[in-house]
């Protein structure tokens, strides 16, 4: 076994266990730096050289590297270093960032973004500082995604890239650090270490709170890792830091991992058990992004609809979850606790002009609670994801989605009934083991049936440890799994652009994001269904002050009539700058 050292303040419950060969690690790390050339005035990495050695041999009795990568069972508590002193063997200045940069870079999904905010929220309390400028880090983190191989692939190349950067590093410099962390870390775990001899830190998706400890581990010249997952791990008190000053909505996480083990998917193995985070922790963001000015909030997580709360101990009744008509959970019944349509509805009173949006849910739960509350509270945007994955009712049930086409169709009339115009989007994969030709026709008929505003279309990609890997056959060849996903695309988009033609002719109202990339003379925004309108950016009328003409700024809403519709934009002009109260007398 390599000699690593990894280190994390685990539950007061487990025992510290050593590394005897950590100490070959460290007298490798001294000697690299014994060759550095001697000055009257020290470079950086002389000056550290002699702290080093002594904090080296305080960090040689730390725990063991296999302590953390094996225990990839969910643990009972999470992390919450700052609750607790610092270990035995760093001091608290050793905890700290020292003015070193770190530059960020995110991968894959929404919850990626938000998982790089707080990974850098808690650093920037540690004392680093952050750069957009990669010349210039002395720390670089890689928030990875793993659902499909192809985004392994690019991380993999991209570390290549680095290790360039790595090398090259003048001795007169710290040494640059390149760090894993989120999805990829908790996948391949010590593989990455293995495999790249650059990478020096691993932390998994919730782990972040452990950063500045791993970060000064590595300064020794160690590789670190903290692939624990937690069973309650929220990351409730760490605000995320909004990046962009001009940001006009923000993604605000409300439950992390998920319970529902599609066959085909490894998030709950790398993002672990479902938690949610409590109810009144989320709203003190929401409060927060209100009094910054902020116009919209997506509620964020795996599965946001199974949302459950059970903080509160007077709110744990026995009330068994309503799931909706039709379909199934693959777990155990759950009880109590504060549901999604409770934290839907606190949302969206904080602030009445600020949108409500969610993402991404499990069509099994959509009781009528929550598709009321959409319909009738002006500020949550009438707009569901509903994924369906296949068309079939074979390849659903290999999927285990706990559902069949007919649920899911029934689901969406139920739907449409309930909140009238409301804007559907879904994901859908291509080529999922043993999907015959007649099953995605079946998906085909499915997206002419229901005509879906957005589609997320994927080609099948076969994931380690998954149900499927260890009892399907990856059989469709990866050809026709490409093929079935272009024309999925193509009728997609027909059916998409009839949906969208409906707006022609309509007044709608947009917020607005900033200029349109295509054109300096356009603006962009989204309507209720988050639907791209473009329009000139023209003078128009306040319409609370008749008579005033205003410019729109990003964060303004303003009405737009539509002109034109295409599958993923919709065009127009625009008419009044207004507010979302006012705009329901025009919408
Ligand atoms: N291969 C292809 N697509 C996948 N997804 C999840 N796992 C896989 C996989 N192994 C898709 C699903 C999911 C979306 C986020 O990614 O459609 O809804
Ligand atoms: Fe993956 Fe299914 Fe959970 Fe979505 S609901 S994250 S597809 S296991």
């Amino acid at each position: 076994m390599r000699p690593l050292q990894c280190i994390l303040r685990v539950q007061r419950s487990l025992r510290w266990e050593w590394m005897t060969s950590v100490s070959w690690l460290l007298l490798k790390t001294c000697r690299a730096h014994s060759t550095l050339p001697s000055t009257a005035c020290p470079s950086p990495g002389q000056q550290e050289d002699g702290v080093r050695k002594d904090f080296s041999s305080r960090l040689a009795s730390g725990p063991t590297f296999q302590h953390f990568l094996s225990a990839s069972a969910p643990q009972e508590k999470p992390c919450s270093p700052e609750a607790e002193d610092p270990p035995p063997y760093l001091t608290v200045d050793e905890l700290l960032g020292r003015q070193r940069k770190v530059y960020l870079e995110t991968y894959g999904c929404q919850m990626n973004v938000n998982d790089t905010e707080i990974a850098w929220s808690i650093l920037e309390k540690s004392g680093y500082l952050r750069t957009s400028n990669l010349q210039e880090a002395d720390v670089i983190l890689l928030v990875t995604c793993s659902i499909r191989e192809k985004a392994e692939q690019t991380i993999w190349n991209r570390l290549h890239q680095l290790k360039t950067l790595k090398t090259k590093r003048p001795r007169s410099r710290v040494p640059l650090r390149i760090g894993i962390l989120g999805c990829m870390a908790e996948r391949l775990k010590e593989e990455i270490l293995n495999r790249e001899k650059m990478v020096d830190l691993l932390a998994g998706p919730d782990a972040y709170r452990d950063l500045p400890r791993l970060l000064a581990v590595t300064e020794s010249g160690q590789q670190a890792a903290n692939v624990l997952l937690s069973l309650d791990e929220t990351y409730a008190d760490v605000m995320p830091v909004q990046t962009s000053p001009s940001a006009t909505s923000a993604f605000v996480s409300i439950m992390r991992g998920c319970d529902n083990m599609c066959s085909y998917c490894i998030v709950p193995f790398t993002r672990g058990r479902e938690r949610s985070r409590p109810v009144a922790s989320i709203l003190e963001e929401v409060r927060k992004l209100s009094d910054q000015g902020l116009k919209e909030v997506t509620l964020l997580g795996q599965n946001v609809n199974s949302f459950r709360d059970s903080s509160e101990i007077q709110f744990n009744s026995a009330v068994s979850a309503n799931l909706s008509r039709g379909f199934t959970a693959n777990y155990k019944a759950k009880q109590g606790g504060l549901r999604f349509s409770h934290l839907l509805d606190q949302v969206s009173r904080v602030d009445p002009e600020m949108r409500i949006r969610f993402t991404s849910p499990h069509p099994k739960d959509f009781p009528d609670e929550v598709l009321q509350l959409i319909h009738e509270r002006d500020n949550i945007c009438k707009q569901i994801h509903l994924p369906a994955q296949s068309g079939s009712s074979r390849v659903l049930d290999a999927m285990r989605r706990g559902y069949s086409r007919e649920a899911y169709v029934q689901l969406v009339h139920h739907i449409r009934e309930s909140i009238p115009g409301v804007s559907l989007s879904s994901d859908f994969i291509t080529g999922f083991c043993g999907e015959t030709e007649e099953d995605h026709l079946q998906t085909v008929s499915l997206l002419r049936e229901v005509q879906y505003n957005m589609g997320f279309l994927f080609a099948y990609s076969m994931r380690q440890k998954t149900r499927a890997y260890h009892r399907l056959k990856d059989d469709v060849p990866e050809e026709v799994k490409l093929r079935r996903l272009e024309e999925l695309i193509t009728v997609f988009r027909e059916e998409a652009s009839k949906a969208n033609k409906i707006c022609v002719g309509c007044t709608q109202l947009v917020l607005v994001e900033g200029p349109s990339k295509r054109s300096a003379t356009d603006l962009c925004g989204r309507n209720d269904g988050n639907l791209k309108v473009i329009f000139p950016d023209a003078e128009m009328e306040d319409a609370a002050n008749p008579g005033l003409k205003v410019r729109a700024q990003p964060g303004d809403y303003v009405l737009v009539k539509i002109t034109s519709a295409s599958s993923q934009t919709l065009k127009g002009h625009v008419l009044c700058r207004t507010t979302l109260k006012d705009s329901l007398a025009y919408c």
